[in-house]
């Protein structure tokens, strides 16, 4: 079946096309157009400019995915549209446009959770089949959650952030150093950089949460701590390396709470396959010591990631959750998704179920 997917929830306008046969998943067009220039000079989303600009880009970006895929609207079987969680002026503009679709073009509409989105960019194209139960590990610039999976669409959130989440904690950083928006690839890119400590004392930040028996996380010390450092040697941040050995020690501290957790929960759950989800999980040593540490601690536990273009937003790991979705659906409410048009509202604070 062939599935048309829109994502708007933040700052990428973004239409894909997918098919979906027998449990696999090929993208056919994956158009991303971003705002981040625009918002950069803000530090953050602004959310009334992130409409305007999805309302400007939301028709080329579906005419450029029908047209890189080389299909008219009749191919198209489904229509999957990102409800929630997110900004609500930008979830209004996916949301308006692919219900217009689904009543124009009388095709079925689904609506999909946007960190359910994630967690299925790692079935699309996938090598082995991916067994359940699943243990994710959700990391974006919204959420930071532990995930366990019993099977398809069998959620249990088993810990999660109780302030930051931890891209809103790589940008926050990257704020304070004045190295750009969003945070992740410039701290991630300074941290390569740092080969050895640059002042004489050791450059420590807290790991938050780490000793605590349960699966939460908590970011937002962690970034007060890296602004006090700063603040005693304001005039260090225009020292390259310093920046390179604050990046270094900020994003492992990150790395080794998610990491600790992560194994400590696949030790009480015993899932079959460890998965990362994310904007976050673009992060390459995140990725590697995830990686690195499985197979010391879990050695019988599969590990899988996303393809690095598949982590940020993007509208194909909508339609691959909603391909996962439609196959649980009777023929009898497959009718029922027909005048869904009707029915779909975006809701900025969606639970996943
Ligand atoms: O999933 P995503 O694209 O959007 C949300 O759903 O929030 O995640 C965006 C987040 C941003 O906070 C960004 O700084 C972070 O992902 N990010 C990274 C990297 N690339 C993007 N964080 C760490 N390392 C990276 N390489
Ligand atoms: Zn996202």
């Amino acid at each position: 079946m062939i599935i048309l997917a829109i994502e708007t929830s933040c700052d990428e306008t973004a239409c894909a096309i997918i098919s979906g046969e027998k449990g696999s998943i090929n993208i056919l067009s994956n158009i991303v157009s971003s705002q981040i220039k625009l918002h950069a000079k803000w530090g953050g989303v602004v959310p009334n400019l992130a409409a305007r600009e999805h309302l400007k880009n939301i028709t080329p970006v579906i005419q450029a995915s029908l047209k890189k895929a080389g299909l008219t609207y009749k191919k198209i079987d489904l229509i999957s549209v990102t409800e929630g969680p997110g900004l609500i002026p930008a979830l209004l503009i996916g949301v308006n446009a692919a219900k217009t679709l689904s009543y124009l073009w009388q095709k079925p509409l689904l609506g999909i959770h946007h960190i359910e989105g994630h967690i299925y960019a790692n079935f699309i194209s996938e090598k082995q089949k991916i067994k359940f139960p699943v243990l994710c590990l959700v990391v974006s610039g919204g959420h930071t959650q532990l995930v366990y999976v019993k099977k398809h669409f069998d959620y249990e959130v088993i810990g999660q952030t109780l302030d930051d989440a931890s891209g809103e904690a790589f940008d926050k950083v990257a704020r304070i150093l004045n190295i750009g928006y969003p945070g992740g690839p410039p701290i991630a890119k300074y941290a390569s950089k740092h080969k050895i400590r640059y002042t004489k004392d050791t450059l420590r930040f807290p790991r938050p949460m780490l000793n605590k028996n349960n699966f939460d996380f908590s970011f937002s010390g962690l970034k007060t701590a890296v602004l006090y450092e700063t603040k005693k040697n304001p005039e260090l941040l225009k020292d390259k390396k310093y920046i390179a050995s604050v990046c270094y020690e900020f994003q492992q501290a990150v790395i080794d709470v998610l990491i600790a957790k992560t194994i400590k929960a696949a030790g009480k759950f015993k899932p079959k396959t460890i998965l990362l989800a994310g904007g976050v999980s673009a992060n390459k040593e995140l990725r590697k010591q995830l990686d690195k540490s499985l197979k010391k601690f879990m050695p019988n536990t599969a590990y899988r990631i996303p393809d690095i273009s598949l982590t940020g937003d993007n509208a194909a790991m909508i339609a691959a959750a909603a391909y996962y979705r439609y196959q649980k659906i009777t023929k009898m409410r497959r009718a029922s998704i027909q005048k869904n048009w009707k029915k779909i509202t975006a809701d900025a604070n969606l639970k996943m179920k």
